[in-house]
């Protein structure tokens, strides 16, 4: 971080204040506000964080005016077309792209991880059998904190990098037990001579009464869509990721968190929804309506897959998404899929339409993504877990980033008080 040449001038009261300005490597100036409490008494107020900067990161970087997502420097279509997962959460924990010998050690890591611990099985089986699996994961994932509790100490480098490689190997193999146990079949064990997607898909659709055999084009879609989803910068979750771990709390009970934050349709949930919608659509004469509902302020209906919080152009996921629908659907022979078309022409007509142009709504990464897992096969309620299983090595690298910085503090926002002033306390018969 580079301090700027320039500086941001704050008057009030008859009062100046000075306030000292960081320039990024990409992005827009920042303003340093973080004496202006103990300098002039004031908070600034910003619920949403629209214009606040909660951290500083070298991890991601998206320009939501141009539609472009970096993770390290490197634009997400190239990473998605000539890289592959592991390889992109090589580059996101530890900053540049591994040679070859140090992507194979990498792997090999990894897949010495992906089995859970045996006793694990009885704590899934505490769940109702019909427990949504993002239920599941959130409760699983946080009691990873009771079974692998050697590598829960977050002042040592050394637990701090285990617990990245468990939270990573271990997530597709509790994410495949969620569904496995939703669904009322066997778990199946990681195999670890396929490759992250291909294992993921075998645990998942495999059963041991007969041969399954991954299908290495569903793999490699599988393969993008986990990296299409890697990493996001300071999204709602991983936010929760950052302020949860700013206490010191343990990497597997912070992940929970972010697990549970990702679930709500507003974020991660929403690729469940959307795809919820366009079923519900049905057929495109019905598009104009629900159109017309998204547009009704006096409807809480929204487009879901619609709308992004910093994009203000297309997703560049929603792109090379769409690219994959397309491509998965061809090799499952699936001609005509009546949920695509809807897709496709909602997204046609709503970017023709003056509202969504006006207030710069494009699909986002969610928006296809449903069409693709459906047709694989995955009931809705695992589209979510699938996005939290890819986002955790996000999740994982941005709170490395935060603990290892020395100037780490506390998360702990300030508010704007409306409520009563000091009262008496008023006895119950006096009420
Ligand atoms: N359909 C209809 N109107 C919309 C939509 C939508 N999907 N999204 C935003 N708007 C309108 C909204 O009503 C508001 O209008 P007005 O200014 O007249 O009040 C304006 O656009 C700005 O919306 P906002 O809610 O203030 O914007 P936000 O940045 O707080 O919300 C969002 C971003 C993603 C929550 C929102 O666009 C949304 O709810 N989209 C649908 C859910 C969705 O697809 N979420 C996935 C996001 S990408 C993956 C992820 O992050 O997990």
């Amino acid at each position: 971080m580079t301090e700027s040449t320039k500086n941001a001038t704050l008057s009030f009261d008859g009062k100046t204040f000075e306030l000292p300005m960081f320039s990024p490597t990409a992005g827009p100036d920042v303003i340093d506000i973080r004496k202006l409490y103990a300098q002039a008494d004031v908070f600034t107020y910003d619920p949403g964080f629209t214009s606040t900067a909660s951290c500083d990161s070298t991890i991601t970087f998206i320009d939501g005016a141009e539609g472009v997502l970096l993770h390290r420097g490197y634009p997400i279509d190239q990473l998605a077309e000539k890289s592959h997962f592991l390889e992109v959460c090589y580059l996101l924990l530890y900053g540049e792209l591994p040679t070859a010998a140090k992507l194979e050690d990498f792997e090999t890591r990894v897949t010495r991880h992906t089995m859970v611990h045996e006793q694990m099985h009885n704590f899934f089986r505490g769940f109702r059998r019909d427990a949504h699996p993002m239920a599941t994961m959130v409760g699983v994932v946080g009691a990873m904190s009771a079974f692998y509790a050697d590598s829960a100490d977050v002042s040592d480098p050394w637990q701090r990098e285990v617990a990245s490689i468990r939270l990573i190997a271990k997530l597709p193999t509790i994410a495949a037990m969620a569904y496995k146990y939703s669904i009322g079949q066997p778990f199946v064990y990681p195999r670890n001579d396929l490759d992250y997607a291909a294992n993921f898909l075998n645990m998942c659709f495999s059963v041991p009464a007969e041969k399954y055999e991954v299908n290495p084009i569903l793999a490699r879609a599988m393969d993008r869509i986990f990296t299409l989803h890697a990493d996001h910068e300071q999204n709602a979750s991983t936010s929760t990721v950052r302020l949860a771990s700013s206490s010191g709390a343990n990497p597997f009970a912070c992940i929970a968190a972010g697990i549970a934050c990702l679930w709500g349709p507003a974020h991660g949930g929403a690729n469940q929804a959307c795809l919820e919608m366009l079923r519900e659509i049905g057929t495109v004469d019905r598009i104009p309506e629900f159109i017309a509902r998204a547009k009704d302020k006096d409807d809480p209906f929204r487009l879901m897959g619609f709308g992004h919080r910093v994009y203000k152009n297309f997703d560049p996921r929603a792109k090379v998404m769409k690219q994959s629908a397309d491509e998965v659907l061809d090799l499952l022979g699936v001609e005509n899929n009546p949920t695509l078309q809807v897709a496709k022409e909602l997204e046609k007509q709503a970017l023709a339409d003056p509202y969504f142009a006006e207030k710069k709504l494009f699909p986002n990464v969610d928006f296809y993504s449903g069409i693709i897992l459906e047709a694989m096969g995955f009931p809705t309620s695992m589209f979510t877990p699938i996005f939290a299983l890819s986002r955790t090595i996000g999740w994982v690298s941005q709170w490395r980033e935060m603990i290892a910085d020395p100037q780490m503090k506390i998360g702990r926002p300030r508010q704007l008080y409306l409520g009563e002033t000091q009262r008496d306390y008023v006895n119950v018969e006096d009420r």
